[in-house]
């Protein structure tokens, strides 16, 4: 009888959602607690902020960097305060200073990164652009720029127009330094001010945040089979 007959579309849909729930179940949850339970943590390196000392910039990519941490990650947080500490990349004669060692030897230690940004005028803030600039000094290492990393990116703004320009010009950057930016870029509207005291009022964005840090430390670990 053809009532008893499965609809063909209706079949694969269930085929293809069971299999992906087995996927889900047989690779995701092993893989988390094994990252979580060895000593071989990924390094994540979360950089990003602005010169607001309330930087929702920051507060997003600390939030990020957490679910990172949760997951198994060790992680750093190179932020505002210490982005304000750089001088403009090579405007010293002398050198680096030590907040510029510090995030040039912070990069190179690096399984993976977390880059934040405002939107400025439509693209990256040049504090944030000042600290990629120094990965330049990585320019004669073996591992090159961020040759093979995961680079998950998050971008504020008020409005969505600057979110999507900036996502893309940081897609670019991480293009230029070899590096792989994640399949998801988290765009957020901050103009109502969803972030206080460290915590993110509306659930997508956090949900957002959670998703970026993870592709980060997918990909950090894929980077053993590489
Ligand atoms: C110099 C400057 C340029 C800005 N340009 C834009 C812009 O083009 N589009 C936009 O939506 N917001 C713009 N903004 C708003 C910032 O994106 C917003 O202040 C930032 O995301 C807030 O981040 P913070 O809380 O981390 O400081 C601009 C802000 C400043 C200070």
């Amino acid at each position: 009888m053809l009532s008893e007959r499965p609809c063909p579309d209706k079949f694969y849909r269930d085929v293809m959602m069971r299999n992906i729930l087995v996927i889900a179940i047989h690779f995701e949850a092993p893989l988390w607690t094994v990252m979580a339970n060895t000593n071989d943590r990924p390094f994540i390196l979360g950089l990003g902020g602005t010169t607001n000392p309330a930087s929702s910039t920051e507060q997003a990519l600390a939030i990020s960097l957490q679910a990172a941490a949760d997951a198994g990650a060790e992680t750093e947080l190179f932020g505002s305060k210490r982005l304000c500490d750089l001088p403009h990349y090579l405007s010293d004669p002398a050198g680096l200073n030590d907040t510029g060692r510090a995030l040039v030897e912070s990069v190179r230690r690096a399984d993976g990164i977390l880059l934040a940004s405002p939107g400025y005028h439509g693209t990256i803030s040049g504090l944030v652009k000042n600290a990629v600039d120094y990965i330049e000094e990585t320019a004669g290492d073996d591992r090159v720029y961020l040759d093979g990393l995961p680079v998950g990116l998050i971008v504020t703004a008020y409005g969505w127009q600057a979110t999507g320009s900036t996502l893309a010009a940081m897609r670019s950057i991480v293009h230029a330094l070899r590096g792989w930016p994640t399949p998801l870029g988290v765009g957020i509207n901050a103009s109502g001010g969803i972030f206080r005291d460290g915590v993110c009022a509306d659930d997508m964005v956090n949900e957002q945040l959670h998703l970026v840090a993870q592709q980060v430390m997918r990909g950090s670990h894929r980077r053993e089979f590489s």
